[in-house]
């Protein structure tokens, strides 16, 4: 909490204090009044600015941040980021570690259960994934509705709500067994629906979970599979989208993540609260920006036109997808592991001929000042699609490979937020620029 000062903070002549205290002396000059505010953790609490009034009836302060530029909204143990340094940890482990030695499956757990698993662990968790790969028979009816050329990441942000109507009993959020049943169910199940909506998409039958196959194994099965008995992944490439849904796991407070913390502060179910989340990453802006970095590339087409593109980007005219983050203000962690990454993809696929564009436009970018004024570098989303569509995916399949890894990330979030003592149901407030205390008029009096 905070107090209001009547007297001068205790503040030395040249201006040192007599005791050095965690707090915000401020002055409201309308009144003269002072108030110490608590400084926590290097933030102060918008709400200890209420008492800040300038009469008995006003509503006090409150403090304005469109975008939330600069506003926590929690206290979270899940990620940890630094955005100068571009350092990204998982509950302490630098990503690169995590990207070498471990699986998306164990990095999942890790960030659900806040450490990494046992042997015993791991094997349990990993079962209970895999036996939880299917979805209701209804769900292909559901998808047959989508028109022939239905966005793959509309089908998956409709599926995923849906799934809420199958398990009903999952708004009970307070059970801590009915929250880790629908978290294993929803970890377990995205990849199914992904696929689904990539077959659904090509007029191709849909292909059921193998549940011998490890789960970036058991996805390109269901992506590929056509007359063989048993697809057989390729060992390289299933290795090479571990790390991608390692790198793509979880990130903080991000767009898609704030959106599933807020529907679900309202104690919705966690599947329409992921919904959500897919909803937020598919704008350009967020994970549907790997796709937006495949169409831009196309349409630079060669090497030569890439400086007219980089001038219609500092006159306004194009954005350079994929260059750019609200944290990262130094190369993306992730972006640096997907280019060693895609080596590996396309010594099995053949390269990507756009990646040589890709390259030149990073070179070009990274000398050029409006971009290093701007402290814009390469993030997550300036490679992965290169890889993709070495994998044969077309480019609006791109989100949903974001969405599917980001999933642990977003239960794991919503499981913090559920059991967070602090939070209720999120509600911002606002600065009210509308007309006030109009007559209303009869249709045929209005002008
Ligand atoms: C993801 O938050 C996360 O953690 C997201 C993510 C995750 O893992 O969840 O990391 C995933 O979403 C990565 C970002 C993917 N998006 C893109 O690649 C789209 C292109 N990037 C931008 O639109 C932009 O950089 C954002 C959205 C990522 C960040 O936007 P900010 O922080 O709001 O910055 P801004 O738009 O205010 O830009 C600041 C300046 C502006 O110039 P001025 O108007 O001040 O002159 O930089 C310019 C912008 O015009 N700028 C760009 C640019 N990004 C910012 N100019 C050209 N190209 C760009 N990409």
């Amino acid at each position: 909490m905070s107090s209001e000062t009547e007297t001068q903070p205790d503040v030395a002549q040249d201006g040192h204090h007599g005791e050095r205290r965690d707090t915000l002396t401020v002055t409201d000059n309308r009144t003269g009044k002072q108030y110490d505010v608590e400084i926590d953790d290097g933030t102060v609490r918008s709400i200890d600015f209420r008492q800040i009034k300038v009469s008995d009836d006003d509503f006090g302060l409150m403090t304005y941040d469109p975008a939330y530029l600069n506003t926590a909204s929690c206290r979270s143990a899940i990620t940890f980021l630094d955005g100068e340094a571009g350092v990204l940890e998982y509950r302490g482990y630098p990503i690169e570690q995590l990207a070498e030695n471990s699986s998306y499956l164990e990095v999942a757990y890790l960030l659900v259960h806040g450490d990494l698993p046992t042997q015993a662990e791991l094997d349990e968790w990993t079962h209970q994934v895999t036996i939880h790969t299917f979805v209701h028979e209804n769900v292909k009816s559901f998808m047959q509705g989508f028109r022939h050329d239905a966005h793959p990441m509309g089908m998956l942000l409709g599926s995923v709500g849906a799934l809420s109507t199958f398990y009903p009993d999952a708004n009970e959020i307070d059970d801590p067994e009915n929250r880790y049943i629908q978290t294993i169910r929803l970890i377990a199940k995205m990849p199914t629906l992904a696929a689904f909506a990539f077959r659904h998409s090509n007029g191709q039958p849909y292909v059921y979970p193998d549940n011998d196959l490890w789960y970036p194994g058991n996805f390109l099965n269901m992506l590929y599979k056509m007359t063989e008995l048993k697809y057989e992944p390729d060992p390289r490439l299933e290795r090479a989208l571990d790390i991608l849904f390692i790198l793509h796991a979880d990130h903080e407070q991000n767009c898609s993540t704030s959106a599933v913390r807020q529907v679900g502060s309202s104690r919705v179910d966690p599947y329409s609260a992921v919904a959500a989340g897919v909803g937020a990453l598919y704008g350009p802006l967020h994970g549907g920006a790997n796709e937006a970095v495949l169409r831009m590339l196309h349409r630079i087409e060669r090497k030569e036109n890439i400086p007219d593109f980089v001038a219609g980007v500092k006159e306004g005219k194009e954005r350079l997808m994929g260059f750019g983050h609200r944290v990262y203000k130094n190369y993306d962690p992730r972006a640096r592991i997907i280019k060693q990454a895609a080596d590996d993809v396309f010594e099995v696929t053949g390269k990507n001929p756009l990646l040589d564009i890709a390259l030149e436009l990073e070179r070009i970018a990274l000398e050029d000042d409006y971009f290093i004024e701007r402290k814009l570098y390469p993030n997550v989303d300036f490679y992965s699609g290169l890889i993709y569509e070495a994998l044969g995916m077309p480019v609006s399949m791109f989100p949903v490979m974001f969405a599917i890894p980001r999933t642990s990330g977003w239960i794991a979030q919503w499981l913090e937020m559920v059991q967070d003592k602090e939070q209720k149901i999120a509600r911002p407030r606002q600065i009210y620029t509308g007309q006030r205390g109009r007559e209303y008029v009869p249709v045929g009096q209005r002008g």
